[in-house]
């Protein structure tokens, strides 16, 4: 049974059209990591969308581990400074792999985001309940529902693991350092996202499939 455009969620599965499930995975496919931004800013609306997209992922006894605190305005100006701070951590071992051009273009990307006008800063709240990667991967699940959600709806994002590089920096910029939590060694910074509306087309990054996969029967 077809639904078309009517979709009801609760009890359909295996009932989408084929040009839903074709749509899905062309989504899928398209999805690459945009890394320069018109100065457009993100509507509240289709933000506060998104990071509800995130939150419908799936999570480790449903603890729904993640915080994400979002930078815009200000904030996210006076984050640059820490941006570029990350660069210096990272930079050597790129140098080495990448080619200089995009080497510079890695580089001015850490120097301004890409004019990205939001940062989305990802943490995980581990605790004893829970086994440390399954926090981990549970904010993750979140993350790239936020990346997809960014290209659903016209934008584009970044994810960031360079943060992790001035972790306790980060952690003192937002004030999370004074939260019970933190104090408790309970909030962990993964990533950043950062998002708005690109201004590039990227070409898709390669994917190799050989060897990634093994079956057992
Ligand atoms: C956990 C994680 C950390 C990443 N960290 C960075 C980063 O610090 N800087 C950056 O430019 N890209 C970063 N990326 C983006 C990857 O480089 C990108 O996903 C990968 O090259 C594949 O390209 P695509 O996203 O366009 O498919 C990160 C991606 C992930 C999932």
């Amino acid at each position: 049974m077809g639904l078309g455009v009517h979709l009801r969620f609760e009890d359909m599965s295996g009932t989408f059209t084929d040009e839903f499930r074709s749509q899905f995975y062309q989504l899928l496919e398209a999805r690459r990591s945009i890394r320069k931004f018109k100065p457009d800013p993100v509507p509240g609306d289709v933000l506060e969308k998104i990071l509800a997209a995130g939150m419908q992922a799936p999570s480790g006894k449903n603890r729904q581990n993640w915080r994400f605190y979002v930078l815009q305005g200000k904030k996210r100006d006076d984050y640059l400074a820490l941006s570029q701070k990350s660069w210096l951590g990272i930079k050597d071992i790129l140098e080495k792999r990448l080619k200089p051009s995009l080497y510079q273009f890695t580089e001015r990307f850490f120097f301004t985001l890409g004019e990205a006008p939001v940062v989305v800063l990802c943490y995980s709240h581990n605790d004893a309940e829970e086994r440390y990667h399954t926090s981990i991967g549970s904010v993750y699940m979140a993350v790239e529902n936020i990346n997809l959600s960014c290209f659903a709806e016209g934008l584009g994002c970044c994810t960031m693991g360079a943060p992790i590089e001035i972790r306790e920096d980060v952690d003192r910029f937002i004030g999370v350092d004074q939260t019970e939590e933190y104090k408790r060694g309970e909030l962990e910074l993964l990533c950043a996202v950062v998002l708005g509306y690109p201004d590039h087309q990227p070409p898709k990054a390669p994917r190799q499939i050989e060897g990634r996969v093994i079956h057992l029967t």
